[in-house]
């Protein structure tokens, strides 16, 4: 398998209108693939459709942009039916749309549990659970059918660093759900295959999530704590410093799916603590001080988190 073998092929992305997903949406245009592009703000998804709609001029493809919530079931329903209705079944899902928020884990309210949760852990089995049947009966069909399902994690499921719970939280679960996929489906299927994408800090709109929290998932009331406003600051000055781009991840995505490999990486060097929490792990012990290398900033943090 090559690149050029997603040509005429259709790609379904949602978080589309931005960051990873615009751009493996660029990508899978320029591939001459048809691309299903879904985010949950209307507006910016329109721009980004009509940015790939001029990348697939040239080869025929098509663009078919819809606004969808991923934390509901029925709108990845209505998506998977327009889908199969305007292209078959899809060649690529890629569940990608997330949020992030910050804080002690205690502090995090309902509506950020449900919100982070609902997008995050909600929209990727979603994804799953409407795309994977249509997948396996199009591998039944078509003798030359293949199908890759690639789900967004983040580093952040695969270790737990401080002071972002409800994040770390969903993306373990996001990485437990697609490895289970990828098991699942090698019980069943061949030419199905499911990814996860591990990001490290990545300039894209990700520290500005609040811009996607749909009103019923706001706490109007709630003032930030400073925990949330460390946070916050943190993950802006993390990701703005990111050197890696958005771009080069949407290659890395389309590398792994012509390499057959699960886990895509944009750090790949930056997985020293996932292999000290294995250890931890395996030797009973308690997790490692996440900032042994670099203790000014855990004094810093400590610091900044001292009551008044
Ligand atoms: N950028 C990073 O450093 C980084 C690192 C690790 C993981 N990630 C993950 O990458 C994925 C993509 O994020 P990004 O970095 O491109 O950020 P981004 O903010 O640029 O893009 C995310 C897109 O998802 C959309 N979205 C948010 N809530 C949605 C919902 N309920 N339904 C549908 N769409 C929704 C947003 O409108 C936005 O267009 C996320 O899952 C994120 O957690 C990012």
């Amino acid at each position: 398998m090559n690149k050029d073998s997603f040509m005429g092929g259709t790609a379904v992305i949602t978080g589309a209108a931005s960051g990873f997903g615009l751009e493996t949406a660029s990508l899978a245009a320029r591939l001459g693939m048809n691309v299903v592009m879904a985010d949950v703000l209307a507006e910016p998804l329109e721009r980004a459709a009509a940015q790939v709609a001029e990348l697939v001029a040239k080869s025929g493809a098509q663009v078919f942009a819809q606004q969808a919530d991923v934390r509901h079931a029925a709108d990845i329903e209505a998506l998977g039916a327009a889908t199969l209705a305007r292209f078959g079944a899809p060649h690529l899902v890629f569940n990608n749309a997330g949020v992030g928020a910050g804080g002690l884990v205690w502090e995090h309210s309902v509506k950020d549990w449900e919100w982070v949760l609902g997008v995050n852990v909600m929209g990727v089995a979603h994804g799953v659970r409407v795309f994977t049947p249509m997948m396996l009966a199009a591998e039944r069909a078509d003798p030359r059918y293949r199908g890759h399902i690639v789900n967004t994690a983040s580093m952040a499921g695969l270790v737990n660093l401080p002071n972002m719970g409800v994040y770390n939280v969903s993306k373990h679960a996001v990485v437990s759900l697609s490895e289970t996929l990828y098991q699942d489906l090698a019980l069943v299927s061949e030419r199905v295959r499911a990814h996860v994408l591990c990001p490290y800090f990545v300039p894209t709109g990700i520290a500005d999530s609040a811009r996607a929290r749909p009103r019923d998932a706001r706490d109007d009331e709630a003032a930030a704590t400073t925990s949330q406003r460390i946070a916050q600051r943190n993950i802006e000055k993390a990701v703005s410093g990111g050197r890696v781009t958005a771009a080069d991840v949407a290659g890395f995505v389309f590398d792994a799916l012509v390499d057959d490999r699960f886990y895509i990486y944009s750090h790949p060097k930056a997985l020293g603590p996932v292999m000290t929490r294995a250890e931890d792990v395996l030797r009973g012990g308690n997790p490692a001080d996440p900032y042994r290398e670099r203790p000014e900033l855990g004094a810093q943090l400590r610091a900044a988190l001292k009551p008044a």
